[in-house]
């Protein structure tokens, strides 16, 4: 059989781009390369038809007595623009530095392959699994899951478990063991802001009309106060408090100081709310990015002209109790009181998802904590997390389960850039993690 790493190649290879629809055939092509891969390891796989990417889900035999733990995974990738960015080809990846260099190989591909493969051991190795397992890879996650949440009401029966476990969040340090018991939750919109008919010479008309250009820095600029927090009317009304033990064993996790942050963003001086530090900032308080902004000329030298109309993408990232659609609408009625006269605006929701908080020792939590362990010859550290995985609290509400985040995700991984890298040694500790975890949860 081919190595490992041979393996998780094949795997990388795929286009499988989820937001681009040219790409569907990619996508579908990796969600049934993963489906055979299940089924060479003993496992009783499908494939599953959603209204766009489909879903994987693979099984041993379930029985009696055992706990039942589901494993998720995401096989869509974000697209790879800007290419000319890339140092090697972002599906043909390569080992260079110790690393695998490849769209996909920490998110999420690296990560769930490595469980993937610790089972396929277990199976080839042990005769079975100490665990009544059930797999579920989907295509969708980078496009904000659209079409998991009815398959999981769909399949309630069918993929009830006791507990959840994901390996797509991030590891602190190199080696550092790192256990994530909250994600942030999100909320998205377009607003665009339209005013003259059409675009307009600046010369004949400016100063006697409004800019939508100027309009839309106007509404982006309004979302902050100078310091940092956000302006908008309600935002923080059902912000739960960050709690003093959570402050104090953040403080000593490695590798998550302001400082850490300074040098992995590559950026000139760290900005955020007041009061808080970094790792505080992006883990357990909410904010408001702008993702994307823009209208009117955008070519070589100079163009006198009003633009039409001009756009800007926000994004709001979300803690406990915050509700992306309260927030959402909370939004709506900031940008509407500070909208400029002379233009309308239009504000498009999109894709949203809840926060999520767990309690990280339970008897669940626990076991992974003595997995990590285990894995990596160290003592765990217990973080929340900044990114999303909205499904994650669509599992609790749909499957009653909560889920332990064994992110193996390093800061300098360039997920969603290009470079996106995985350290081999994570892959390998991800193999060993998958052993011991399914070992642990037996005995929880
Ligand atoms: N795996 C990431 C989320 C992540 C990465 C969480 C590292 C914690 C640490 C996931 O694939 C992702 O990118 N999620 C999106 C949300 C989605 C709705 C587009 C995100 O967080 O932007
Ligand atoms: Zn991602």
């Amino acid at each position: 059989m081919a190595s490992d790493l041979d393996q998780l190649f094949e795997l990388l290879r795929f286009p499988s781009i989820s937001t681009d629809s040219r790409r569907a055939g990619d996508v579908r092509a990796c969600a049934g390369w993963l489906d055979a891969k299940c089924r060479e390891f003993g496992l009783d796989s499908g494939l599953h038809e959603t209204a766009m990417h489909p879903v994987v889900v693979a099984r041993n035999e379930h029985r009696e007595g055992l706990p039942t733990v589901l494993i998720y995974g995401h096989y869509d990738v974000q697209p790879v623009d800007p290419l000319e960015l890339w140092d090697s080809d972002p599906f043909e990846p390569v080992v260079r530095d110790g690393r695998i260099w490849a769209r996909g190989a920490t998110d999420n591909k690296g990560q769930h392959f490595a469980h993937l493969l610790g089972v396929g051991k277990a199976m080839a190795e042990d005769g079975g699994l100490p665990v009544n397992l059930t797999l579920i890879l989907e295509g969708e996650e980078e496009i904000g899951s659209p079409n998991l949440r009815p398959f999981l009401e769909q399949n309630r029966d069918f993929l009830a478990c006791d507990v959840i476990a994901v390996s797509d969040t991030g590891m602190v340090a190199p080696g550092v063991p790192t256990m994530g018991y909250g994600l942030r939750g999100i909320a998205c919109c377009e607003v665009v802001v339209r005013g003259p008919a059409r675009d307009l010479h600046s010369g004949l008309f400016g100063g006697a009309v409004a800019n939508p250009a100027t309009a839309v820095a106007r509404l982006t600029a309004s979302l902050h106060e100078p310091d940092g927090r956000v302006a908008v009317e309600g935002f923080y009304d059902d912000v739960r408090p960050l709690e003093a033990w959570e402050r104090e064993m953040w403080a000593k996790v490695p590798g998550v100081a302001d400082g850490d942050f300074l040098e992995v963003t590559g950026s000139l001086a760290l900005f955020g709310e007041p009061g808080y530090t970094a790792a505080e900032q992006t883990w357990a308080r909410p904010t408001a990015e702008v993702n994307g902004i823009g209208g009117g000329y955008q070519g070589e030298g100079s163009k006198t002209v009003i633009p039409a109309q001009a756009m800007a993408k926000y994004s709001f990232r979300l803690v406990p109790d915050q509700d992306p659609a309260d927030i959402m609408q909370k939004v709506r009625r900031h940008l509407e009181r500070h909208a400029p006269p002379g233009v309308t605006v239009e504000v498009i929701g999109g894709h949203d998802g809840r926060p999520y908080i767990a309690d990280p020792h339970s008897r669940f939590g626990k076991a992974a904590q003595g997995a990590l362990r285990k894995a990596f010859d160290r003592e765990p550290v217990l973080i929340r997390e900044g990114g999303s995985i909205p499904i994650i609290e669509d599992f609790r509400e749909v499957l009653g389960a909560d889920t332990l985040l064994l992110g193996l995700a390093l800061a300098d991984a360039q997920i969603h850039s290009p470079n996106e890298n995985f350290p081999v040694a994570n892959f390998e500790a991800g193999i060993r993690l998958n052993r011991a975890l399914l070992r642990e949860l037996a005995g929880a």
